[in-house]
């Protein structure tokens, strides 16, 4: 494929997520990445990334089984990604513990992202990594498990406080831009247990976390 493309992947990664995920992987397309997709569904988006990324070794969890044709750079593994022994056995089993790029596409609910993403990112990406939050906007829908329609959380009066929706993974989100502050935050008195978080980029439905080098 010359750009990333979902045409023949049987993944419902729209043209939108792509141009963004294009934008951030481009510069890695023929390096030997490793990459771990948690979620995989029908298999067409390890599938599509396999395919783009030249050298790339591809890993995926689901909590079923997926279905999909052998191949020596797809490792598929079943299990809860909340059970964080499994990427110790990914590491067992592939000899690979540490990744450059990671990407949730998995429960999309607030407590599952923060989970996999308190462990992921500091012990399983590598500095310099990717960490991408799929479907956030699940945190919008009032049908979701911990989504509700919007509404805008008080903020603190008298403080400069803004009001903001708090829901779901939105609000995980914007609990990790007070990781990115790190700097002001310690310049101002305060005290944070930083990640090293590089830079965060919030576009539609897709968070992208750089790791610092
Ligand atoms: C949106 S689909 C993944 C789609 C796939 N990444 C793609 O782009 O084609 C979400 C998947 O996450 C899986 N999932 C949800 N919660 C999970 C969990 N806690 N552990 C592992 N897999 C989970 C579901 O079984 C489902 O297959």
């Amino acid at each position: 494929m010359d750009r990333l493309s979902a045409e023949g992947y049987q993944t419902d990664k729209g043209a939108n997520y792509l141009a963004y995920y294009e934008s951030f992987f481009s510069p890695h397309r023929h390096r030997a990445v490793n990459l771990l997709e948690l979620g995989i569904h029908r298999g067409g988006s390890l599938q599509m990334w396999r395919d783009y990324f030249t050298y790339g070794q591809i890993f995926g969890v689901d909590l079923n089984p997926v279905a999909i044709p052998e191949s020596s750079r797809i490792h598929t593994f079943v299990g809860d990604v909340g059970d964080l022994g499994i990427f110790q056995r990914i590491e067992a089993e592939t000899g690979v513990g540490v990744f450059d790029i990671i990407i949730d596409d998995a429960s999309h609910t607030g407590a599952g992202v923060r989970t996999s993403f308190e462990h992921l990112f500091p012990e399983r990406l590598a500095p310099g990594g990717i960490y991408v939050i799929e479907d956030w906007g699940t945190a919008y829908m009032k049908d979701w498990p911990d989504g509700m329609a919007y509404k805008a959380a008080p903020g603190t009066n008298g403080h400069g406080g803004f009001a903001s929706h708090e829901a779901g993974v939105a609000g995980y989100v914007k609990c990790l831009t007070d990781h990115v502050a790190r700097a002001d935050i310690g310049v101002g008195g305060g005290r944070i247990e930083a990640h090293p978080i590089e830079f965060m980029t919030i576009a539609p439905g897709l968070v992208f976390i750089k790791k610092s080098p």
